[in-house]
Formats: structure tokens, sequence, C-alpha cells
């Protein structure tokens, strides 16, 4: 079959089957993202008139958090110069106010549990239980109607409820998105893709505080899911990561004992101690969510340095060095689902056989093309409007390769006792920007998934 015809008939499958999985829950991180599309001119005159050799530093250089503007500014850079996403925390309330007075051009639902919130009850109708670590009113009107929910308690008795009827009131947690097109200028340099910086004026979720209405009633919270998500361990650091992680493991074993399948949804994690400290759990996820890396992260901190390396070296990304990685990393954490997600192409490693994790992928796909076209995905009717964006044409050469290694046939094959699911994917040629999108794939394709399961 072609790949239009697979992914048509994947789409079919998946919408006709999603309103039966029944709900997912949703920790920890939500936040608010301040999107800015940059402007080359305005970002020169901002670092000129701070010091533009100061500045330069830290685009060399990136700085561990922002305690000042020459951090910001640098930071900033640092991005463009290599097209690369990154994150840092920002300390200084004067910085604060500065990013608050640059402004933004948009805001938008942010956070991982966010984002996915929003996509997995807001355009699917599948119902989600969301930790919000603090309910603004911005925060609030930022989700989209539908079956979502936060737990609320009122004289000792949880309920579930809309987050715009929580009334909390509570502090804004904003994450400023600078966003950028590939051949973005600034100075000499020139983006080689289009990327984010991200400067999170936030308390709350780099150090995943939780709720107490989730600490306190955990067991209730979870009885009414069926599946969960979890995410925003990332900025997490050596000297914060043991409380967090321990009411993490005391969830993690309520929703085992619940036989509830749990996604670990991996986001770049800086410190390696927490990235240790990650894998050491990872046996307790049914599946885990990454990019290449995020994967050669992990490779780093097992002992397989020079396989980070060759996942580094390739565009598109090698996908036999992805395979062994995937599977070195199932075989090491008894994990069930890795799912590597790549510009271009995605592969699932999975300890279980069947077309339908390969359908699950196509569709998280074509939810992909839609978040990248449009920015936010308001309806199933977008997600479906994909098909019209073509298929990444370098994934023929991966494809080619996994034929020829492992006697692929439509995207499956059998590798060491795992099944192999390989789908090429859509790419938006100029997307409106690059936040979130990660976060639509991992979520349609973990729940596409329990959609279609026999
Ligand atoms: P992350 O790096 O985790 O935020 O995820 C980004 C993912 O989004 C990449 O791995 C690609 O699979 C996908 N992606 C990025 N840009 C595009 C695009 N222009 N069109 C479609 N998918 C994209
Ligand atoms: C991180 C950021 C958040 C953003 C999300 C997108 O969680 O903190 O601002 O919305 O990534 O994946």
């Amino acid at each position: 079959m072609s790949w239009d015809a697979l992914y048509s008939s994947a789409f079919d499958k998946v919408r006709g089957n999603i309103g039966n999985v029944g709900g997912v829950l949703l920790a920890y991180n939500t936040n608010i993202d301040a999107i800015k599309y940059l402007d080359s001119r305005d970002l020169e005159r901002r670092i000129n008139s701070v010091g533009k050799d100061e500045v330069m530093r830290y685009s060399d250089e990136i700085p561990e958090k922002i305690t000042s503007l020459e951090h910001l500014l640098g930071g900033i850079l640092w991005s463009v110069r290599r097209g690369k996403a990154a994150e840092l925390f920002v300390e200084s309330c004067t910085v604060r106010f500065y990013m608050k007075r640059w402004g933004w051009d948009e805001l938008r639902m942010g956070g991982q549990v966010g984002i996915m919130a929003n996509l997995l009850g807001g355009v699917y109708g599948v119902p989600v239980i969301a930790h919000v670590p603090q309910l603004s009113r911005l925060q609030a009107e930022l989700f989209k109607d539908g079956p979502i929910y936060v737990p609320k308690t009122e004289d000792g008795k949880l309920r579930l409820v809309h987050p715009k009827d929580f009334v909390g009131d509570e502090e804004n947690c904003i994450h400023y998105i600078y966003e950028f097109p590939r051949g973005f200028r600034a100075f000499d340099f020139e983006a080689p893709r289009e990327n984010r910086f991200i400067g999170s004026a936030d308390d709350y979720n780099p150090n995943v505080y939780i709720r107490p209405e989730f600490t306190e009633h955990f067991e209730e919270i979870a009885s009414n899911a069926r599946l969960a998500i979890i995410s925003g361990l990332q900025a997490l650091t050596k000297k914060n990561y043991r409380e967090p992680f321990e009411e993490m493991k005391r969830h993690l074993d309520v929703l085992e004992r619940r036989n509830i399948p749990v996604h670990l949804e991996f986001a770049f994690t800086a410190d390696e101690t927490v990235r240790k400290a990650l894998v050491d759990v990872l046996g307790s996820f049914h599946s885990i969510g990454l990019n290449e890396v995020e994967l050669a992260s992990i490779m780093e901190v097992v002992g397989e340095k020079p396989l980070a390396k060759k996942l580094l070296a390739h565009d598109p990304v090698d996908p036999l060095a992805v395979t062994e990685a995937m599977l070195k990393l199932a075989e090491r954490t008894g994990v069930k689902r890795v799912h590597f997600h790549t510009y271009g192409y995605y592969l699932a490693l999975t300890a279980y056989k069947g077309e339908f994790v390969r359908d699950a992928l196509l569709f998280a796909a074509l939810a992909a093309a839609a978040k990248a076209k449009l920015g936010d995905v308001r309806s199933i009717g977008d997600v479906v409007k994909a098909m019209n964006v073509p298929v990444n044409e370098k994934a023929k050469t991966v494809e080619a390769v996994l034929e020829e290694k492992y006697g692929m046939k439509n995207g499956i094959a059998d590798v060491d006792g795992y099944q192999l699911s390989f789908v090429p994917t859509r790419i938006v040629k100029k997307p409106k920007s690059t936040v979130g999108i990660g976060d639509t794939i991992s979520s349609s394709a973990f729940v596409g998934e329990f959609a279609l399961r026999p």
C-alpha cells in the first residue's frame, strides 16, 4: 500500500475509535506561553544597547540560568546560531520585567500537560484530568472547552471541574518563547533551521511543584483514568529533584496497582543526575517519547557515548543507530514502548506486535503537520486537512535502509523479538511555530495506539 493510503486508513480508524479510550491523567507541567516572533533589527538593537561583546560570550556558551539581560539575549543568540531549542529559568525580576515590556505576539497554552490537555480533551474529545500548578484567570482562559478537568477540593472532598470553573485566581506562570524561522539573521549568524529559545519566568513548573489536591487525593484522581502521561521533569537539578521524584514514584505505584499504562514524555534534561534517575525509574513506565537529542543524552549517561555521537552525526538521523539505541534502552529498563521522533520520520520499538502501533504513528504525524502549519490545532478537521502536506521525500532513504537491514514491510519489522514500526512524516515547509509539536506527536501516538488496540 502507498503511504498516502496507509495515512488515510489510519486516520479513519483512529477517528472512529478515539472515543473509546477513557480518561487520561496528565501531570505535571502547565504554563502560559507568551510567543514572540523575533525581528532581526529589533534583536540587534537590543543586543547593541545591552553590550554586544558580553552578549556574544553567552552565545558561545549558554548560561545555566538567566540572571541578567546579557544572559537572556546571549541565550537567544545561542539558539539562533545553532537552530537549536533551549530553555532557561529566569531568576531575575529585572529580566522578567524586561521580557514583559518586550511583549508578545500571541498567548498560547503551554507546558506538555496544557498542550496535551487541549489537544486530547479539546480536540479529540478524550476526557483528561490535568495537573495545573497555578490556575490564574489567564491560565484558565487558555483551556479549550471539552472534557478537561482539574481536581478541586471543597470541605476535604474532591471534585473534578473544568479549569474555567476552578476560579482560583492563582499566579501566572509565563514562559516567554522567542521563535525564529529558518534563515533568520542576527549580525553574522543565520539560523540553519526554525526553532525557539524559552525563558521561563515561573517558580512552580521548573521545580515540579505538585498541588496538595494531587498529593492528598491521588488514589481517587487515578480511579478516573485509564491511561496516564507524565512530563515536566526536565528542569529539575540534582539539588531539587528528590522530593518531586519521591512523589512521582508514589503516583507511579498507584497507577501500576491500577494497571494504568503510563507514558513518560522525556524533554531535554540538562542535569545528568536527574537524567540517570529517570533512566532508573523507566521500568515503571509503559512507554517513553523522545527525539534524537534526548535519546543521545540518555545514551551518554548509560555508557554509550559513541552511539550518542552517531545519533547526532547524520541528517536525516541514522535509523540503524536509533534502533540500536532504542533496543538498548528497552532491554536495560524493561520499558515496553519507545517512540522516537525526528524531523522527517518516527520509529516505535514495542514489546508487542500489531499494525495499530504504526497506524497510531501515522495519525500522530498528521496531527503534527496540522500543529506546525497552524500553531494551534482547533478541530479534528484541521488534522485531516494535513493530508495535503506532502510526505517527506528524504525518508525514502531511511525506509530503504530499514527494508534492507530488517526486511521491513509497510513500515513494520521484527527486530530481536520486538516490533519496529516506521513512518515517514509530513513536513510543513514554513511552520507557523515550533513549540509544542513534540507533545502533539507523543500524545496523539500514545493515545491513538490505545484507541486502536484489539
Ligand atoms: P521536539 O523537538 O520534541 O519539540 O519535537 C519536534 C518534532 O516536531 C520533530 O521531531 C519533528 O518530528 C516535528 N517537526 C518539527 N518541525 C516540523 C515541521 N515543519 N513539520 C512537521 N513536523 C515537524
Ligand atoms: C516546555 C516549556 C513550555 C512549552 C513546552 C512545549 O514545557 O516549558 O513553555 O510550552 O515545553 O513542549
